[in-house]
């Protein structure tokens, strides 16, 4: 796929109802490389992509086959071409529920069981919670940009520094410092119908919630947030805030690793679906 392709992806998300933009397409084509399969007449018809992080790490997402294709083996056609250039890094996605199975068939699984919530919601302007330890959460400067970097990739166990420096140019980023650390942080971006928050890395669901509390008081409006449901103290906070479930996912892996549980601080909140 080109960045002109990204006119056809947003045609078939389109078809979904998924949120997605024109330009969440040409962002998340712009941080990888994509396949599409076309019919006769060269129209797009169905979409993989790729995201590659550091030399061993990526994640795949996007797939889509148009509804009047499905079920021909098109899907099945664009994940080998993925898979192949993937190669043997190791591969995370999150399926919808109609694609566990073709995701099963080419030796995907879930290992630690971890389903992802989609919460969404319109929030009205708040004030954030109240800090009595110290600590703050204030805007990022560029020099937390690298900390932000390091959070990242100790959450998520992958280095995705291109995709957090692309994001760190157009979103507005939180940190939460504590004795002169930064310890956490929220990226705030225009995504779908409103704000996207995420990635947010914290090493509690405690501090999750006060940067959320911190971005969201400062974006009211209609905002989505992608959260792991282990995270129960935080989906029940969200909950409350009328950030309501509306969709599920889960999370998918083609290697065996129970990484998640040996990380120090945690992905409160993905940065997409795809780019996880
Ligand atoms: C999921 C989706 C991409 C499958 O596309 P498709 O072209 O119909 O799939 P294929 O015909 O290539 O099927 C590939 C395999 O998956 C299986 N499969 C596909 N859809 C399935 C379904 N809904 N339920 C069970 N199995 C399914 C097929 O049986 C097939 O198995 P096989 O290769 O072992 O024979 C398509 O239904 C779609 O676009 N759905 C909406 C978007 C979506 O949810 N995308 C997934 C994002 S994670």
């Amino acid at each position: 796929m080109t960045s002109d392709d990204a006119v056809a992806g947003h045609r078939l998300t389109q078809q979904l109802g998924w949120p997605h933009t024109e330009q969440d397409w040409a962002f998340h084509l712009a941080q990888g490389r994509g396949w599409a399969a076309v019919d006769r007449d060269e129209t797009v018809i169905g979409t993989a992509l790729l995201w590659f992080y550091g030399d061993h790490d990526g994640t795949l997402g996007l797939v889509i086959v148009d509804k009047a294709f499905r079920g021909k083996g098109v899907a099945r056609t664009l994940m080998e071409q993925v898979l192949e250039a993937a190669g043997a890094r190791k591969i995370r996605l999150v399926a919808t529920e109609m694609a566990v199975q073709l995701y099963r068939n080419l030796g995907f699984a879930s290992p630690n069981n971890i389903k992802i919530a989609q919460r969404q919601g319109v929030i009205a302007r708040s004030t954030p919670m109240a800090i009595n330890d110290g600590s703050i959460v204030r805007l990022a400067r560029e020099d937390d940009y690298a900390c932000i970097r390091t959070l990242d990739r100790n959450a998520v166990g992958m280095d995705r520094s291109g995709v957090i420096n692309s994001l760190l140019t157009s979103a507005t980023s939180y940190v939460l410092e504590r004795e002169g650390s930064v310890i956490g942080c929220v990226l705030v971006r225009d995504s779908g119908h409103g704000k996207t928050f995420g990635p947010l890395v914290s090493s509690n669901q405690t501090d999750a919630k006060l940067l959320l509390s911190q971005a969201v008081s400062e974006h009211p409006g209609f905002c989505r947030i992608d959260v792991p449901e282990d995270a129960k103290a935080l989906g029940i906070w969200l909950e409350q805030n009328g950030l309501s479930l509306v969709d599920r996912g889960t999370l998918m892996q083609n290697f065996d690793d129970k990484l998640r549980k040996t990380l120090s601080c945690k992905m409160y909140s993905l940065i997409s679906q795809a780019l996880i």
